[in-house]
């Protein structure tokens, strides 16, 4: 059954490229893809439709960055941090801890709860990663549960060099590339790491990935989260889809993001919840590298599930436009998952789409933190709470 939206006040379509927009537009979706986009004017007719109101329609949002797969809370650690503590690597110790020992009916749950949170508000993408079980068990079932709500699931074994591995770091990075990756490959498509001092250094993860890409896995990688360092030009290096965070670079890092497929992951929500200084946006922008908006939705770093709340950041206090910011929450981040099919609405994309309670894009930053998503399609199917 065909059903046409019409009346859409502007249709972010991003096709052909870069950000770009319709007014007073209509779609129309047909077994699950966008089957038509142009003027309401000129709209076929369908078997339903619905009526936007002048409504904006944009490509759902693409979440490329996200740690779903745990249990318990770091509240307090939030707290304390706001109240002048540094943020540290190392508590994410804590909540492998918690995850161990959950049950893995208390991890399936959290996880779709968030899952669902992320979907009402406009995320119809995700990507999944493991990382706080860290035994061949807890990582194995973590990608086996994230496989169940995301084909975007990521291998994240060096994350941390767990506390019974402390001793021994080189035997837990051989764990990692061996009996853990195999038990993990099998309900992956990523491999990541965690490159960053307190963490894995350059040779660590460069063997993580390695291994991870002989198992059949492609690379993402954790870099410069924390402090400058080797992440980015190990990330472009090996061809990485993505390099996530970039919040410390220095010249040779931003002229590799510039020449390389390598997309630029900036995770605002971060520096919000650690109070470190947010990325240079513009900087990367500026020089040609591809930038995606993610919000590393995770217990210890950033607890948000928002895209609009990390577009929101992204406008204003990373100086990206409002077209840009939109463009990489969307069109961005299905090119760091390397998705053709979602983060557009051209004829033949999967009919992903969020109408929200404002006539344009540019509401998601001006009305911060106002729940502005009023529809969800994903694959044609209405999915969301609607105001309508
Ligand atoms: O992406 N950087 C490493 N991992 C997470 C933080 C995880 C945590 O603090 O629990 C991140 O920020
Ligand atoms: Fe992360």
């Amino acid at each position: 059954m065909s059903v046409l939206i019409t009346n859409v006040g502007e249709l972010v379509t991003n096709q052909p490229g870069p950000f770009a927009a319709v007014a007073d537009a209509a779609l129309v979706i047909d077994a699950g893809r966008v089957a038509w986009t142009g003027p309401a004017a000129r709209a076929p007719a369908a078997d339903q439709m619905i009526e936007a109101g002048g409504r904006a329609v944009l490509p759902g949002f693409v979440d490329s960055h996200a740690h779903l797969v745990f249990a318990g809370e770091r509240g307090a650690e939030f707290a304390a941090r706001m109240a002048g503590q540094p943020y540290q690597a190392g508590g994410i110790r804590s909540t492998v801890a918690a995850t161990r020992g959950a049950a893995d009916e208390q991890l399936r749950a959290n996880l779709r709860r968030l899952a669902a949170e992320m979907l009402a508000q406009g995320t119809t993408t995700f990507e999944c990663k493991s990382g706080y079980g860290l035994t061949v068990r807890d990582e194995a079932r973590s990608v086996a549960l994230a496989a169940e709500v995301t084909p975007e699931v990521t291998y994240l074994g060096a994350h941390v060099i767990p506390p019974e591995f402390e001793p021994d770091p080189g035997g837990y990075v051989d764990l990692v590339c061996g009996a853990m990756l195999d038990a993990c490959a099998p309900h992956a498509r990523w491999v990541d790491v965690f490159c960053e001092r307190g963490a894995f250094g350059r040779d660590e993860a460069a063997a993580v990935l390695a291994a991870g890409t002989a198992a059949g896995l492609q690379p993402r990688v954790h870099a410069n989260q924390l402090g400058t360092g080797p992440g980015v030009q190990l990330a472009t290096a090996v061809g990485a889809a993505s390099a996530d965070h970039c919040t410390y670079l220095d010249e040779a890092d931003v002229d590799a993001l510039a020449s390389s497929a390598t997309v630029a992951t900036l995770l605002p929500g971060v520096e919000f919840s650690t109070r470190h200084p947010y990325p240079d946006a513009r900087r990367l922008l500026d020089a040609g590298a591809t930038v995606a908006l993610a919000t590393d939705c995770n217990p210890g770093s950033c607890f948000t599930s928002s895209m609009p709340f990390c577009i929101a950041l992204a406008v204003r206090e990373m100086h990206m436009t409002t077209q840009e910011a939109v463009w990489a929450a969307t069109a961005g981040g299905a090119r760091a998952l390397r998705r053709t099919d979602v983060g557009h609405l051209g004829v033949g994309a999967r009919a992903d789409l969020v109408m929200l309670d404002a006539p344009s894009h540019a509401y998601l930053a001006y009305r911060p933190g106002v729940p502005l998503v009023a529809a969800v399609w994903q694959g044609g199917e209405r999915v969301a709470r609607s105001s309508l």
